[in-house]
Order: C-alpha cells, then sequence, then structure tokens
C-alpha cells in the first residue's frame, strides 16, 4: 500500500528534515538545477528501491526534476522513516510505498508495487529489485533499460548474475570512489556509532569494540570508535586486509576468541553468520551487539532466539536475550542495519557525493542504451573526477592544477631527476 498520510503533521516534519538535508548536498543541488534544464530522464519511469530517508528525497527531486516519474520503496523493512514517506506523498508527489517495521511480506509486497509500474530503469540498495525481475517478474525485463545499484552486497549478487543470468545493464554506482571512499568509511563510521549511541547511550571510551570486517565500512567504524576512546578489535578473513588492521594499531584476532574479550560488536563484512551460536556463549554478559552490513545474515539471531530461555523490549531498538539465568546479550535494531534502524542513516553531505552518482547513473543508463550490454559497469572515471570536483566547489576548497612543466615531466620516461 502506498504510504497513507492522514498525518498532515507528520508530512510536514519530513518537509523540514529533507529541506534541511537539502542545504548539505551540494553536489546534488547542482545536478537537479541541470536535470530542470535539460530533462534528460523525460519520459523514463524509475523504480528506486532505498533506504527512505531525507537524502533519498531528495535523490527522488532531482529524478522528478529531470524528467523521470517515479515509484519509491524500502530497501530494508526497518530503515524507512515515515515522516519522511509521509512527506514524499504528501508534499512532492511521489508514490512511496514503504513503513518502518513493515513485515517481511508487506516489505515484498512493496516491491512489486513499484514494479508493477513497469519501469524502464531500476535503483537499487542491493540487488532486491534486479533479483526480483530475474526470478518473479521476468516478464518485465522487456521494458528496463537497465538499473543502477547503491551498495557493496548488491554489487556482489549483480557479479554472480552477470556470469549468464543477467539480462540488462546496471551501473555499480558503489564502485565509485565518491562513492565507496566516504559513503562507506565516513558515512558508516559515524552513522554506526550514533545508532549505537541513540539506541543504548552507552559510553565508548574504555570499552572493547570488535569490528568484523575491514573493509570500506569497518575501516570507518573502526576509526571513529577508536577516536571516542575504544579499543578496538579487528576480525577478518583476508590476510591482506588483516595486515592494513594491524599497521592502523589495532588489535587482530579470530572471532572465537574476540567473542570472549569485546563489550561491544559491529559486523560490516557483507557474509552470513559472522557471530554465530558459540560466539554468543563465549561473550560476557551485558555484551552489545549490531550489525552494520547490509543484511541481517551476518548474526545469527534465529540460533540465538533458539538457545534464549528469555527475551525482553528494553529500549526502543534494544533486545535482551537472556542466554541463561544471568547471563544476557543485548542485540540492537533485531540485526538490521545498526545506523538506519536506531538512527537516521548517513549524513546528507556524504550522501550527496553517492546520490550525485545515482542520477549521474541513470543519466548515463538512458544516454548510452544502445551501446551498453548486460554487464555491471563502473561509473565513468570522468564522472566520479567530476563529482570530487563539485564537492570540493562546494565546500570553497581550492586544490593545485598541474603546470606544463610537470604534465610534461608526468608524460616522460627519459627527463631524469
Ligand atoms: P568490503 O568488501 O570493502 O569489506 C568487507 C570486508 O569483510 C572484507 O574485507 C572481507 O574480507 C571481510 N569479511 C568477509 N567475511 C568475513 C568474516 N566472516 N569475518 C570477518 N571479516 C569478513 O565491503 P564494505 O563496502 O565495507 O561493505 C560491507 C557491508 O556493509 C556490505 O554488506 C555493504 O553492502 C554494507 N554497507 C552498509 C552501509 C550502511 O549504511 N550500514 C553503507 C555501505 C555499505
Amino acid at each position: 500500500m502506498q504510504y497513507d498520510v492522514k498525518n498532515i503533521k507528520l508530512a510536514q516534519a519530513g518537509k523540514k528534515k529533507i529541506e534541511w538535508a537539502e542545504q548539505f548536498m551540494g553536489v546534488l543541488n547542482i545536478v537537479k538545477k541541470d536535470f530542470n534544464k535539460t530533462k534528460p530522464l523525460k519520459g523514463i519511469k524509475v523504480a528506486a528501491c532505498l533506504h527512505v530517508t531525507a537524502e533519498t528525497a531528495n535523490l527522488m527531486r532531482t529524478l522528478k526534476a529531470g524528467g523521470a516519474d517515479i515509484r519509491l520503496c524500502a530497501s530494508n523493512p526497518l530503515s524507512t522513516q515515515d515522516d519522511v514517506a509521509a512527506a514524499l506523498v504528501k508534499e512532492y508527489k511521489i508514490p512511496t510505498f514503504a513503513i518502518k517495521g513493515e513485515s517481511n511480506s508487506v516489505y515484498y509486497n512493496h516491491l512489486n508495487a513499484v514494479l508493477d509500474f513497469k519501469p524502464n530503469v531500476t535503483m537499487d540498495d542491493g540487488a532486491d529489485l534486479v533479483t526480483l525481475v530475474h526470478t518473479k517478474r521476468k516478464d518485465l525485463v522487456k521494458n528496463l533499460i537497465g538499473g543502477t545499484e547503491e551498495t557493496t552486497t548488491g554489487v556482489n549478487r549483480l557479479k554472480i548474475m552477470e556470469k549468464g543470468v543477467l539480462q540488462h545493464p546496471v551501473i555499480a554506482v558503489n564502485e565509485a570512489k565518491t562513492k565507496h571512499l566516504f559513503d562507506n568509511r565516513y558515512g558508516t563510521g559515524q552513522s554506526t556509532l550514533d545508532g549505537i549511541m541513540r539506541a543504548t547511550n552507552v559510553l565508548l571510551s574504555g570499552l572493547k569494540v570488535v569490528v568484523a570486517g575491514y573493509g570500506w565500512c569497518g575501516k570507518g567504524v573502526a576509526l571513529r570508535a577508536s577516536g571516542l576512546g575504544a579499543k578496538v578489535i579487528v576480525t577478518e578473513i583476508d590476510p591482506i586486509r588483516a595486515l592494513e588492521a594491524l599497521m592502523d594499531g589495532f588489535e587482530v584476532m579470530p572471532m572465537s576468541e574476540a567473542a570472549a574479550e569485546g563489550d561491544l560488536f559491529i559486523t560490516v563484512t557483507g557474509a552470513k553468520h559472522v557471530i554465530s551460536v558459540p560466539d554468543f556463549r563465549r561473550m560476557k554478559s551485558g555484551s552489545i551487539v549490531c550489525n552494520a552490513g547490509h543484511f541481517d545474515v551476518e548474526l545469527d539471531i534465529a540460533g540465538l532466539k533458539k538457545i534464549a530461555i528469555k527475551v525482553s523490549d528494553e529500549r526502543p531498538q534494544v533486545k535482551k536475550y537472556f542466554i541463561s539465568k544471568d547471563k544476557y546479550i543485548f542485540v540492537l535494531a533485531d540485526g538490521r542495519l545498526v545506523n538506519l534502524g536506531a538512527a537516521e542513516g548517513h549524513p546528507a553531505a556524504v550522501m550527496d557525493m553517492s546520490f550525485a552518482n545515482q542520477a549521474l547513473g541513470a543519466q548515463f543508463l538512458v544516454q548510452h542504451r544502445k551501446k551498453l550490454s548486460n554487464k555491471v559497469y563502473p561509473v565513468p572515471e570522468e564522472v566520479d573526477k567530476r563529482i570530487a570536483m563539485l564537492k570540493l566547489m562546494s565546500m570553497n576548497v581550492k586544490i593545485n592544477r598541474q603546470s606544463a612543466v610537470q604534465r610534461k615531466y608526468g608524460q616522460s620516461w627519459t627527463e631524469g631527476t
């Protein structure tokens, strides 16, 4: 069902939130201005499956300015901001199918609802729309020019599909440097800790924080946790990333050892059952466990439920699982993305670059529709560099230009020291 706006005050609050975010989205605002003039998406139907946040609302407004006809649903049952959904429907007339805390079946009803309007472009965060199109909604492939994908887990799924399954091109927004170097690292780093602090109000200083996964997100989470005074332990499966974590100054050990050491656990791997039942059993009583990876599979919550003798709700987004009479573990946001479930997700200033990539990625798909094949394409380098330049400009930061002497030197292999 489309978001039902009976509560006008909720929609007005959502509009304020969207306008607040807009002022930090300088690059997207430039793209919107340009889209308004040139209408590159005129007549294009876009089905978007993204976290329904204030920043996403500004992306939707940008696509609309470009002439697109849009429908939006959530990419996670817990990440919707209801006030933003209300404002999108009421104030901006953008059909939005999402409600915070929706069940899994409602979540899929909403995905199907946005697909029912036979999109030309899909915009995913986690590849759920593309997966649905390639399994239960194959009839829709004929209308599709292609898709864009926001996150690491989605790109990983698409790269598996690329080997013979994928029926249209996809632009991997996550591969852009102006996306993963900033959104995954600084966005997830800050907002994950924000979610943990809002849910628990715990003091990070002095805690032992175990970060599972030292990819772009894990690096950000570890950096920010240590900045707040936590002692960080990293777990990894990749020897190079483990070495990086070690040389960045963190302890590295397997989860089987870290489980007994940590006070707070954060998974950001994109993998399944990174914290399993034996790990939960090893943890100290009162340990706090959460996930910031895309799907809610990183913690074995089903396994934890099986061994729990009692479960209680302690605060919003905090559940207490008693493993024995006097040993318990706190799980935040039911193991779903803690930064979106317990806080507002990434700050607008970083989503600015991610969503400029989304908007320009959709434009690229439409402009090059005849030349692209059924592959996963990176965002073109010139687009990536332009977004970085515009971001610097919007922050009033100037950089050097290469001089003629430097250009000549850089292109020569004979000019010595
Ligand atoms: P990445 O691929 O750069 O890093 C993942 C790391 O986890 C790799 O270094 C890998 O070796 C490690 N890993 C895999 N299995 C492991 C295991 N069993 N134990 C320990 N480490 C393991 O990916 P990135 O960009 O850091 O993304 C991680 C996850 O976060 C993905 O699911 C991604 O979609 C999601 N994500 C979440 C965001 C949020 O808002 N919460 C924002 C951006 C990405």
